[in-house]
């Protein structure tokens, strides 16, 4: 039988990713080893976990170099790839953003906002939506040093706990989406390895279904 290899994000959503796969009895004791290595397979129950970059998870699982992935809505949304979103999981929830530094009104600039983020996309299709013309300015991380900089009047990032603006004299001032960790499949495989991979998807909804009981 085929093996269903499942992308996993490095950081924040890998382990409990991987959590949910050890609940539904597809274990890999190798992961949970510390190490360097970013592939880990369970033989018997012939699954692998490949360890990508965050970002990089739809582009395994358009591809299908991934049958399965989990990752956060804010890369899906960023990435637009081709693929299924199958279920939300509950975890990683935080929300998408605009920021900007204590004070600051939208209305009081004229003309194209300048706005820095690690989602151009996600910000560009927001003030678009909202009737804005934009000048979107890619960064890569410590996004909220931009405005205090001058590089940006605002910023467009995710926000969890608040405090990454708050040490840094920023604010939000428009709640835009939420967020949270999705499972995600290939289009094909979902439909030729279709008896395995629904019955992940099943024990997982499963599973979430109990953990947020629990909440
Ligand atoms: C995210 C985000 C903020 C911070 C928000 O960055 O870009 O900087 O977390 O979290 P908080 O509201 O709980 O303070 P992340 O930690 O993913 O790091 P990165 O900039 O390296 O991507």
């Amino acid at each position: 039988m085929d093996y269903i290899n499942v992308a996993l994000g490095k950081g924040r959503l890998a382990e409990k990713g991987y959590e949910i796969f050890k609940k539904i009895g597809y274990d890999c004791s190798e992961f949970e080893k510390k190490s360097r290595k970013l592939i880990f397979e369970n033989s018997e129950k012939k699954i692998r976990f490949i360890l990508v970059k965050a970002q990089d998870v739809p582009v395994y699982v358009e591809r299908g170099a991934a049958d399965l992935g989990i990752v956060g809505k804010d890369t899906i949304m960023e990435e637009g790839r081709d693929l299924y979103e199958i279920a939300d999981l509950g975890f990683g929830r935080c929300k998408f953003a605009v920021a900007a530094m204590k004070g600051f009104k939208l209305e009081n600039v004229r003309g194209q906002l300048k706005v820095a983020s690690k989602y151009p996309n996600v910000a560009t299709k927001y003030f678009l939506e909202n009737g804005r013309q934009i000048d979107t300015i890619k960064l890569n991380g410590s996004v909220e040093l931009a405005p205090i900089v001058g590089l940006s009047d605002v910023i467009v990032d995710i926000v969890e706990t608040g405090g990454t603006l708050k040490e840094n004299g920023l604010e939000v001032i428009q709640d835009m989406y939420p967020v949270s960790a999705r499972l995600v499949a290939n289009k094909v495989s979902f439909k030729t390895k279709n008896g395995k991979i629904r019955g992940i998807v099943e024990k997982i909804k499963e599973a979430v279904k109990e953990d947020n009981a629990d909440d």
